[in-house]
């Protein structure tokens, strides 16, 4: 039987293309940064206009599709991820980045079916990578295969979070304690690109070993959870629990042991839910 997400998947590829290709273009001119929640909450003028580009051409083909878009969800839409055939859409994941042209910036799509990540694209734009997922088929990085590094012993892996000052202070002590606690297991080191989507792949293509975050949303990890799934990854909520895309926290990890270890060591916060009321 023919795959019935196959053309859905190839749109987004192409338009996951255009967007890079409009975010590239906005890099060479002024950047006008406004802030969003917080002094380190950014959104720019492309953010809005790369996601009116993404989800006006997937309408127009698909109309009756739903939709989760980041700065449509800050303009006051609804973040309820549904049974319907449903877009999630970070139009730039790495703002911060993108504003300072630090070049770990991507465009991040997952599609779902009943609730179920079906692909995922994610196009690092400034590194032209197209890191491209479809459920059970692989992963591939510009259409090479990819999988993770299969690293099992923490004390010889690289790992991957995120640091931020996202304004509750206990939260920013837990944070760092947690990173104090991985660094001393010891590992080879934590690194921080600044883009949920990308690190995702950077685990998935085995240049690192694993990712963890508390406080990211739905469309930071749709389309990179689909990347490093089909790269043979291991992917858990950050309690050891199975993966839950409105629950704003992860781990992903080259092996289980690996994400098992992490899940012992980190101290969890309260986060709250994308879908929460
Ligand atoms: C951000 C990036 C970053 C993470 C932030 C996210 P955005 O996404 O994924 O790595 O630390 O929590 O908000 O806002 O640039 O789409």
């Amino acid at each position: 039987m023919a795959d019935p997400w196959q053309e859905c998947m190839d749109l987004c590829v192409e338009v996951t293309r255009r967007a890079g290709e409009m975010i590239r273009e906005a890099l060479q001119k002024d950047i006008d940064v406004m802030q969003k929640s917080s002094p380190v909450d950014l959104v720019t003028e492309t953010d809005q206009k790369v996601e009116q580009l993404i989800i006006s051409s997937i309408k127009e083909k698909y109309p009756t599709h739903s939709f989760i878009g980041e700065e449509s969800v800050s303009a006051g839409a609804p973040s309820i991820l549904t049974d319907s055939p449903t877009w999630i859409i970070d139009p730039i994941d790495g703002t911060t980045n993108f504003v300072h042209n630090f070049p770990f910036v991507s465009v991040s799509i997952g599609f779902t079916v009943k609730k179920e990540i079906q692909f995922g694209i994610v196009y690092s734009c400034i590194e032209d990578k197209m890191y491209t997922a479809r459920k059970g088929k692989g992963a591939f990085c510009n259409g090479i295969p990819i999988k993770v590094s299969g690293q099992e012993d923490i004390n010889q892996s690289l790992l991957l979070t995120e640091v931020g000052f996202k304004s509750d202070p206990e939260q920013f002590k837990i944070m760092l304690a947690n990173i104090k606690t991985i660094l001393t297991i010891p590992v080879h080191g934590i690194r921080s690109p600044g883009s949920a989507a990308i690190n995702m792949c950077l685990v998935a293509c085995g240049s690192a070993d694993a990712y963890y975050h508390m406080g990211i949303h739905c469309w930071d990890m749709a389309g990179g959870a689909a990347v490093v799934t089909e790269a043979g990854g291991v992917i858990m909520d950050i309690s050891g629990g199975p993966f839950d895309l409105m629950s704003r926290r992860l781990i992903v990890a080259s092996s289980r042991a690996i994400a098992e270890r992490l899940v012992k060591e980190i101290i969890e916060f309260d986060v709250g839910r994308d879908d929460a009321d």
